[in-house]
């Protein structure tokens, strides 16, 4: 059968990786978190005292960009890829809502967006590729044969990324996390270099009331469309 791109966008938790893994796993394809390797270099940023809440130094990161080096292993416990920084394994230290509060602003910058696409394009040129971020379907791969779109509503992303925190034993409320949600919508659709907008091709799914089950059973019936067609 023949391998195709699918390229997954939308807001901040929307499930993307979630529905991206499950395609993944089911496909044998590679799964790519974009995301992660936009939250990776942030993290380098922030450990470089670059970003903080008063300033941030686009030139002294863009200097050191060509220190930054981003790889992704696949853990098969976990049954995905995780991230590493300089051969670090940042899976963890990406995923705080520090990290998740200064992500946008880093990612809005061309010469992070355009090392990061390279790298991108890179991953998925044999195709067999699930990637999931806010610019896939648009700059990454424009040509992908399926594109996806999520949504879902600002309070209900919110609720999922609360309790995914609390989970991992993070102290924070629900409150700052709906304002960094909200944020994090406001500067991805704003920013100048590839803002978030659904590609003109790209399929919607609101799942704030889907099931993951029947949030699958729906995507893999657009899969199964998309290679009969070809
Ligand atoms: O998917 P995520 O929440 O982990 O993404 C973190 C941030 O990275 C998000 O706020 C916007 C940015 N991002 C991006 O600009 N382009 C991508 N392809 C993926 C993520």
């Amino acid at each position: 059968m023949q391998n195709i791109t699918i390229a997954i966008d939308g807001f901040s938790s929307t499930g993307k990786s979630t529905i991206a893994k499950q395609l993944a796993k089911h496909l044998g394809y590679i799964y790519v978190d974009t995301g992660a390797m936009y939250r990776a270099v942030t993290l380098f940023t922030m450990r470089n005292g670059f970003i903080d809440s008063e300033h941030f130094d686009v030139v002294a990161l863009v200097s050191k960009l060509n220190e930054v080096d981003i790889s992704f292993t696949f853990n098969v416990e976990l049954g995905f890829a995780e991230v590493y920084l300089n051969g670090e394994n940042i899976e963890k230290e990406i995923r705080t809502l520090e990290v998740s509060s200064f992500v946008s602003k880093v990612a809005a910058i061309p010469e992070v967006r355009y090392q990061l696409v390279k790298q991108q394009q890179q991953m998925g040129k044999d195709k067999g590729v699930v990637m999931d971020g806010r610019d896939i379907g648009t700059v990454v791969f424009p040509y992908a044969e399926l594109k996806l779109f999520m949504t879902a509503s600002a309070e209900k992303r919110a609720r999922r990324r609360y309790d995914e925190l609390i989970d991992r034993g993070d102290k924070v409320t629900y409150e700052d996390v709906l304002r960094n949600v909200q944020e994090r919508d406001y500067i991805d659709t704003h920013r100048e270099d590839s803002p978030l907008v659904k590609a003109d091709d790209a399929i919607e799914i609101d799942n704030s009331d889907l099931t993951l089950e029947s949030q699958f059973e729906k995507v893999l019936e657009l899969v199964n469309t998309t290679l009969d067609k070809l």
